[in-house]
């Protein structure tokens, strides 16, 4: 095959770097449309999708039954900011907190925006609710987390890039290792407002946590009247065969942060789904967003939670998973040192002998797949649910052969 980018690709390449800020570092592949599971460069290449733009594309690109609801409100009405009730806000919410088993969502835009309403939400709480003292509250994070980029998150992640020089730091975090329910345990004090944690950890890798670890955080969070905050902004909406990450132990946080796929890959959409008497501290005018909850969203999410409603995709995701794990174990030892997956959601660890994740990644897309690595060795593995078992299979093979397996 030829190599991903020529003339047209170069340029537009070149021009995307002159006049865009340098804080992403792409594969050099240039997008110009894409349908299910497979997206076409500016030269007519077709690639399989394998990222899902981080799990936003869950139900694939240009889902019809998504795009038919964006169009149809897209005619009707796009944006009333909340001054004024909209027809589809509550539609979507009353749709949104069924699926979560709670009573009220609070919707935003991007993720990040999710989890610093979730912060403000469980601070809130700590202060008139749990009676912590003003401004004492304290939140626990875990090691190798990834919440997002304002200036709040940044400030507890002990990733560099994400945080050198980008402070001085909101205070209030206190970090345990990943996956230590000990830790946890031993951390909470009078001034705990919450415990902030990713089911699996995306960013970091796919990095599941011991079994039985989440049964453990709500145990210990209701023991001490502290708020177990999942962040499924990656893990949730049916990416891990489940609804939700949590569900894999059977497991209610008590408060739900929700992004990426909510916004069925058209827009983004986030949200924090929580019971009245967390997510209730919240007063007029304390907190909001010119567009969150807009009814074009709105009708967008409530299309997308009648999808998640019915099993399908999380059933398809737990079938199709078991079979790429089957496939990606047998890679273990022939360039590849350790396989992590849930659902349709795998950290493939490439072995340093056989090159970087970066490497992989850009030999992957030559034959005509999208992946993206992660710390290094890792490469991410996270199609559109709507992928088929051939694809899947046709995939591992051209990662097979890259890894000169
Ligand atoms: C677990 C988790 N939380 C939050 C975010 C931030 O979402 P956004 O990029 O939409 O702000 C991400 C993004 O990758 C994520 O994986």
């Amino acid at each position: 095959m030829s190599t991903a980018v020529d003339d047209l690709g170069a340029q537009l390449i070149a021009a995307e770097g002159a006049h865009v800020a340098h804080n992403y570092h792409p594969l050099p592949v240039v997008a110009a449309r894409a349908e299910g599971v497979w997206v076409t460069d500016v030269e007519g290449r077709r690639y399989l999708d394998l990222l899902s733009a981080y799990s936003a594309l869950n139900f694939g690109h240009g889902h019809p039954a998504i795009l038919a609801a964006a169009r149809e409100q897209l005619d009707r009405l796009t944006l009333t900011s909340r001054a004024f009730h909209n027809d589809k806000l509550g539609p979507f919410a009353s749709a949104l907190s069924q699926l979560c088993g709670k009573d009220l969502v609070l919707p935003m835009n991007t993720g990040a925006e999710a989890v610093e309403t979730g912060i403000k939400v469980a601070r809130a709480w700590g202060y008139r609710t749990k009676g912590i003292a003003p401004d004492a509250a304290t939140i626990i994070v875990a090691n190798g987390n990834f919440h997002g980029r304002t200036t709040t998150i940044v400030g507890f992640s002990d990733d560099p890039t994400a945080h050198d020089d980008f402070g001085p730091y909101a205070p209030g975090f206190v970090h345990v290792p990943y996956g230590d329910a000990d830790a946890i345990a031993a951390a909470i004090d009078e001034n705990t407002a919450a415990v902030l944690l990713e089911p699996i950890q995306g960013e970091a890798g796919v990095v599941l946590p011991p079994e039985g670890f989440l049964q453990r955080v709500r145990e210990i969070c209701t023991a001490n009247d502290v708020l177990f905050i999942a962040d499924e902004i990656q893990s949730g909406l049916g990416r891990v065969g489940e609804t939700f990450a949590c569900d894999r132990e059977g497991v209610v946080p008590d408060v739900y942060l929700l992004g990426k796929a909510l916004g069925g890959g058209i827009l983004p959409l986030s949200a924090v789904v929580a019971n009245e008497d967390v997510l209730g501290v919240i007063r007029p005018g304390e907190h909001g967003s010119t567009f969150g909850g807009n009814p074009l969203a709105a009708a967008v999410g409530l299309r997308v939670v009648e999808m998640l409603a019915s099993g399908e995709f999380q059933t398809r995701a737990k079938a199709l998973g078991a079979h790429l794990e089957q496939n990606l174990r047998t890679l273990v030892g022939h360039g590849v040192t350790a396989v992590r997956i849930a659902g349709l959601w795998a950290g493939v660890d490439i072995d340093p002998a056989v090159g970087t994740g970066r490497e992989i990644a850009e030999k992957l897309l030559a034959r005509g797949v999208l992946v993206k690595d992660t710390h290094g060795q890792t490469i991410r593995i996270a199609p559109p649910l709507t992928i088929r078992a051939t694809e899947l299979d046709w995939a591992v093979e051209q990662l097979k052969h890259v890894l000169g397996s």
